[in-house]
């Protein structure tokens, strides 16, 4: 082992911000003080970023003003001023999506969609679990990385999901970078040959490891409600809304394990999933075993928000 991440391979080495500089990736460094490090004390973001089909240069972000929100919001639930206004993370997420795109044999192949993930700390402080007491400036990091959408086969077929009771902390709502208890649930979903593991708390469903989850039965769709049990998903909101514009009829209530297990559908979303149906929960099929008519038209509706925003590019 070596004192450096030399030890990860980072090729082709994106251009990142850290904290008012461009730098590759591979030279990217943070004190160890850093309370994200030694805390976990710290908030994240990761924003979509669509490639135009054509091939043609430019990528657009999809719900960048609501990724804004969530992140102030985040901020403000753990009491770190934001360190910009959503103007000012604008033009920085566009910086570094330019500085990736003009890298020669960069990361961003052309037709590849990225993402923004964007990470925000209390900064460096001597290790006392309470807030610094003085300034501190806070630790900002923006990283571009490509996005691997499912595939066909994951949207024809439908996808395996497993479930297991949610240990997390009940501030599920902040998206916090302390993500131990969703690193555990997406290792126990991987050795059991998953995508997610779908998570119950006293016997009603709150979310995937990293997403959010929908069951239909009868042609409603159904949530979890907006709590501090989940993390209100960006595309929380966007369905919702979509199911207005394609007469879908959606209800936010608790859902118990039973319901989940007897549901026709069962489809979850993220931004790096957008929205993909469950098709195996557990050992057993979910509904007819094949995804349902509520995926096909919610996933239908997701496209044409995502090319009318993106300006086609999607
Ligand atoms: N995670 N719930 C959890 C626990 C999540 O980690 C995520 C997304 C979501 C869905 O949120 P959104 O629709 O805004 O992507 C819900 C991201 C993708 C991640 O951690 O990489």
């Amino acid at each position: 082992m070596t004192a450096s991440n030399a030890v990860v391979d980072v090729s082709p080495d994106p251009v990142v911000y850290l904290n008012g500089e461009m730098v590759p990736l591979s030279e990217a460094r943070i004190p160890v003080l850093d309370r994200g490090f030694i805390f976990g004390d710290g908030i994240y973001e990761v924003v979509p970023l669509y490639a135009p089909a054509d091939g043609d240069a430019g990528r657009a972000p999809f719900r960048l003003t609501q990724h804004f929100a969530r992140l102030a919001r985040s901020l403000d639930k753990i009491r770190i001023a934001n360190p910009f206004d959503d103007a000012g993370w604008r033009e920085l997420v566009e910086r570094v999506l330019a500085a990736n795109e003009a890298q020669e044999g960069g990361a961003l192949a052309p037709g590849q969609h990225a993402i923004a993930y964007i990470q925000v700390t209390r900064g460096v402080a001597k290790r006392t679990h309470t807030f610094p007491a003085g300034a501190v400036a806070p630790t900002v990091f923006v990283m571009i990385s490509p996005l691997a959408l499912p595939n066909d086969t994951q949207r024809a077929n439908g996808v395996r999901c497993v479930t297991a009771e949610d240990k997390r902390w009940l501030h599920c709502d902040i998206k916090s970078v302390s993500l131990l208890g969703n690193v555990l649930m997406a290792q126990h979903a991987a050795e059991n040959g998953a995508l997610e593991t779908i998570q119950l708390r006293d016997g009603m469903l709150t979310e995937g490891s990293s997403s959010n989850v929908w069951i239909v039965k009868d042609g409603v769709l159904f949530a979890p409600p907006r709590s501090n049990r989940i993390l209100e998903g960006i595309r929380y909101g966007l369905i919702e809304e979509l199911t207005q514009a394609i007469g879908i009829r959606f209800e936010a209530r608790e859902i118990t394990e039973a319901e989940l297990r007897d549901a026709d559908e069962i489809i979850i979303s993220s931004a790096t999933k957008e929205v993909l149906p469950v098709t195996t929960l557990d050992h057993a099929p979910v509904g007819s075993g094949k995804p349902g008519a509520v995926f096909a038209a919610l996933y239908g509706a997701y496209q044409q928000a995502k090319a009318v925003e993106t300006c086609g590019v999607a």
